[in-house]
């Protein structure tokens, strides 16, 4: 069985499709252990509650220094015991000494086909504002290993989205969540979950 604990800052769309994904059957082998907030008025810790997920939120806004914080995170994520780290929606950078403890077991999605669109400064709706004003006809999300870079981790799946004519960054976000973000973060777990997901000279290896 792998132990997930989530991550999330917002809304939890992509936590939600987890839940629905782990309930329904279509990611096998897992429980989620928990989800952690920075954010306490973030609407995916009522999903979490909602579905008897233990939740908490721990915020860096609460300790005197980013060092403080970082030992504090740590240790909360650490009491769920994960196998498996999973970002979703999460925009606090993760402390170097949580990456190399969990080395290749955080996950992250993104909102665009990296490595496009990513890296510092790009997250939420500026990925796609990005991906509007540079005008490219194709955009999509991308599930990937957390390493110490912004998005440079070893890719695990991506799928594409099409850009539509009349699009806005909302309207082009909600798409991308739609038919990429919720199908391949469920489905990236699965995988790890079934033990199909290898990382070989910085490369994920994944047999479907
Ligand atoms: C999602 O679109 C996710 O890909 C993005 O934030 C949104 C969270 O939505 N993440 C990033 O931009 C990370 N760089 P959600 O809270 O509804 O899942």
């Amino acid at each position: 069985m792998l132990d997930v604990v989530v991550l999330v800052s917002g809304g939890g769309t992509n936590l939600q499709a987890i839940i629905d994904a782990v309930e329904s059957g279509s990611i096998t082998n897992t429980r989620i252990t928990g989800v952690i907030s920075n954010n306490k008025n973030a609407y995916a810790l009522l999903r979490a509650r909602d579905h008897g997920i233990a939740n908490r939120c721990i915020s860096p806004k609460d300790y005197a220094s980013r060092e403080e914080f970082n030992e504090k995170f740590i240790e909360a994520v650490d009491e769920w015991k994960p196998d498996l780290i999973v970002l979703a929606g999460f925009l606090v950078v993760i402390p170097p000494a949580m990456i190399s403890k969990y080395r290749n077991r955080i996950i992250n999605i993104h909102p665009s086909l990296i490595p496009s669109f990513c890296g510092t400064g790009f997250y939420g709706l500026k990925v796609h504002e990005a991906a509007l004003s540079r005008g490219v006809k194709v955009v999509g999300a991308t599930v990937h290993f957390v390493d110490e870079g912004t998005d440079t981790g070893p890719i695990i799946l991506q799928k594409a989205v099409e850009v539509e004519l009349d699009d806005t960054p909302e309207i082009l976000q909600k798409r991308v969540m739609e038919q990429a973000e919720w199908k391949i973060l469920p489905r990236a777990i699965d995988l790890i979950a079934n033990g199909k997901v290898t990382v070989r000279a910085g490369k994920a290896i994944v047999s479907q």
